[in-house]
């Protein structure tokens, strides 16, 4: 197959856990007969410091135009004095919008090989972690209006978080559907006891729960699903929650799987043309010094292959060369525990190419 995808190389660590993730691909194309087209697009500072802007608007429709997004990472030091409007994170939310990649799937499993990496006692590692975030992305306070007013000289600031019923639907629909494929446990995160616009979340899932018979629906308040997340986390198959916290739960989700290097997360909209990308950030500390983990983005490339490509065996090969790079005891920093060999970004990236069944 033929297939042309946009790569967001970004900032800080974006370029060099990228770069691996395309060598990956590369490989994959010519041991399975495809071929991979990559168009690059600048988001982020890097975009800023060339264009301008975080997304120029040639950039956002390369994207649309393209079979699916890899993207590494956005955002760093240098930009935090921008405007509001102007900083690169902004170019990612301009992007999620322009693809209208609603539903955001965030993995929080662990591999067995790092269960010594997660901050949580062996007696509740072992009951197993193999949840899944699917967070809503392009709606609520994320996407409200934004503003900094003066009232009698103080000034105050407003963020605005509304959601629509359709809105609520077309991602409480994603939830139930990813739940039936799994373990059919459904749990809606909100936060009903304060806000309106979780009670028309709850409302909406509850409707929806009629068409689904099959799967158990479990309301829970967010502050709840913190402490449950690092109290059980095997009571979780799949969550559904807006967007804001959906982005809070999922650094905590992978932090307790040992590293928030190891998770790609993919978004999909009406179409198969998805964005994958890891959910950590750029980094800025530790770029260019040829230490990050580049799993997480070559896991998001895997992720492209399976959901936007539908390329399982690839996929699955992906995966495969990952797990068994990990059974060598290969670690990156963030992932080493004793008696590990610890290697750097490139060799990462390379061992997995020579692991690729
Ligand atoms: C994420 C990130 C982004 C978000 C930032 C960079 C805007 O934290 O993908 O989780 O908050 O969505
Ligand atoms: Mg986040």
């Amino acid at each position: 197959m033929n297939k042309n995808i946009a790569v967001i190389r970004g900032d800080g660590i974006g370029p060099e856990i990228v770069g691996q993730a395309l060598l990956v691909l590369d490989r994959v194309a010519e041991r399975y007969g495809h071929t991979f087209t990559y168009t690059s697009v600048d988001m982020g500072g890097c975009a800023i410091d060339k264009w301008g802007d975080p997304l120029p608007e040639t950039m956002l429709q390369k994207c649309v135009a393209s079979d699916s997004v890899l993207l590494g990472a956005v955002g760093g030091p240098k930009w935090n004095d921008v405007p509001g409007n102007m900083r690169p994170e902004k170019g990612l939310l301009r992007l999620r919008a322009g693809m209208g990649v609603y539903s955001n799937n965030r993995p929080a499993k662990i591999w067995p090989q790092l269960a010594d990496a997660s901050p949580l006692k062996p007696s509740i590692v072992e009951k197993g972690i193999d949840f899944l975030i699917v967070r809503e992305l392009i709606g609520g306070i994320y996407f409200g209006k934004h503003e900094t007013v003066s009232e009698d000289g103080k000034r105050v600031a407003i963020d605005e978080l509304r959601y629509s019923e359709e809105e609520i639907r077309r991602i409480g629909r994603i939830g139930f559907e990813t739940a039936r494929k799994r373990r059919k446990r459904l749990t809606s995160v909100e936060k009903s006891n304060v806000l309106d616009s979780s009670r028309l979340w709850k409302k909406i899932i509850h409707e929806l729960a009629g068409e689904y018979p099959d799967v158990t629906l479990t309301d829970m308040l967010v502050d709840n699903c913190a402490m449950q997340i690092v109290k059980d986390p095997s009571q979780f198959d799949v969550i559904v929650t807006e967007n804001m916290f959906g982005d809070i739960l999922s650094d905590e989700a992978s932090m307790i799987t040992g590293s928030i290097g190891m998770i790609p997360s993919s978004s999909l909209g009406k179409t198969k043309c998805g964005l994958y990308e890891p959910i950590h950030g750029s980094a800025p500390d530790i770029a260019g010094k040829d230490i990050a983990n580049p799993i997480g983005t070559i896991l998001a490339a895997a992720m492209m292959l399976r959901f936007s490509f539908d390329m399982d065996k690839e996929a699955d090969a992906i995966e495969k060369a990952v797990s068994a790079v990990l059974d060598g005891g290969y670690r990156t920093g963030d992932i080493l525990s004793p008696g590990c060999k610890q290697v750097g970004c490139k060799e990462m990236g390379r061992l997995i190419i020579e692991n690729l069944p």
